[in-house]
């Protein structure tokens, strides 16, 4: 059996840090661990809860970017945007319908925005956040992806996937494989400016394809203490510590954690900082400024990657039609 590799990330908001660490670097790393890799843009999940038009097409260009620029290879891997590719929208209704509601019910996400809700339960809540898991579903059942890497909060949606693709396998034939979450590290939340979890959501991010200027900035509006220059410093718990771990050896670790008992200023310990990370995202951003100024070059490579895919997807689906009895008449 080939193994297959899939990710994919919502296309809401500007590639930060976290997404960085914590999905891009690690997704591409896997690839040559597998037989094939697919990476694509979700841009019909970004629809789910963002409606602003003009904020998810710029999206899809920088996330795309983004990949691009930290070495995603085209013409190893799969690649491209959800919506380029209409049969996983065909294939999310077909497994809708073997999907039990109850599964869905459990969600974490439909709770959570449930919970925030204290006279009608359901109030605001669209069939697209309801149904998001089966969505998800579709894109790795499409592929017969047999790993999925993904953060902590995306392992129900990969628990559901195996749960629909079971349930479709038993109801008709044996078409899927169940896909494996890759958690990447239980404990790998990039911490952002102001301590919390970095997410576009909280607009703590620090940008990765930011100019110099204005990755400095970001750095520098890191939340901090009050302790002055010269007060011994707690690396618990510190977010400058905690980004610095993530782009230091072990020896400027160990070097800014004495500077910490010996009292180094925040100013300083901000520069630190930023020069680490400086030194690990310039040639990304470097390859971002070249990418970024072909205009054309992101849609021939996406429109080439759904032709690539649209074969098998194409195929599968011809299978699945063949399989739940709509089939032509003749
Ligand atoms: P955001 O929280 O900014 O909305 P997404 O939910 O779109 O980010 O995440 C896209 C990918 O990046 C996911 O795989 C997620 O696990 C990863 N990711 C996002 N934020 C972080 C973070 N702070 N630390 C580690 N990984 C992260
Ligand atoms: N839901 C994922 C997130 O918010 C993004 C995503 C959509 C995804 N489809 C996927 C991830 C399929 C892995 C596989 O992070």
């Amino acid at each position: 059996m080939k193994k297959r590799i899939l990710t994919g990330i919502t296309t809401t908001g500007t590639p930060h840090i976290g997404n960085y660490l914590g999905a891009i670097k690690p997704a591409i790393n896997l690839a040559s661990d597998f037989d094939e890799s697919f990476y694509f843009l979700a841009d019909y999940h970004a629809i789910i809860k963002n409606s602003d038009s003009n904020a998810v097409g710029q999206s899809v260009e920088d996330i795309a970017l983004a990949w691009l620029s930290c070495g995603l290879d085209t013409n190893k891997s799969f690649f491209y945007r959800q919506s380029d590719v209409p049969e996983i929208l065909e294939l999310s209704w077909i497994l809708s319908c073997v999907t039990a509601k109850g599964l869905m019910n459990r969600s974490h996400a439909y709770k959570s925005a449930t919970s925030m809700n204290t006279d009608e339960e359901d109030k605001g809540i669209t069939m697209g956040l309801f149904s998001y898991p089966v969505l998800m579903a579709a894109d790795i059942l499409m592929f017969n992806a047999t790993h999925v890497p993904v953060g902590n909060d995306q392992i129900q949606h990969i628990e559901m996937t195996r749960d629909i693709a079971g349930r479709f396998n038993h109801i008709y034939k044996k078409t899927f494989e169940l896909p494996e979450a890759i958690i990447q590290d239980k404990n790998n939340t990039v911490p952002g400016i102001d301590g919390r979890k970095m997410s576009k959501s909280y607009k703590n991010i620090i940008p990765l394809l930011s100019s110099e200027k204005q990755l400095k900035k970001s750095i520098l509006k890191i939340v901090t203490n009050s302790l002055e220059p010269g007060d011994p410093k707690d690396t618990k718990d510190c977010t400058i510590h905690s980004l610095y771990t993530y782009f230091a050896s072990k020896d400027e670790v160990d070097e800014l954690t004495n500077a910490y008992k010996e009292g180094i200023g925040w100013g300083d310990a901000k520069n630190m900082l930023f020069d680490v990370i400086n030194r690990d995202i310039a040639p990304i951003r470097n390859k971002y400024e070249t990418l970024s100024s072909d205009k054309t070059l992101i849609n021939d490579l996406l429109s080439d990657g759904a032709s690539k895919v649209r074969i098998s997807a194409k195929e599968m689906i011809s299978n699945l039609r063949d399989s739940i009895g709509i089939k032509i008449i003749s």
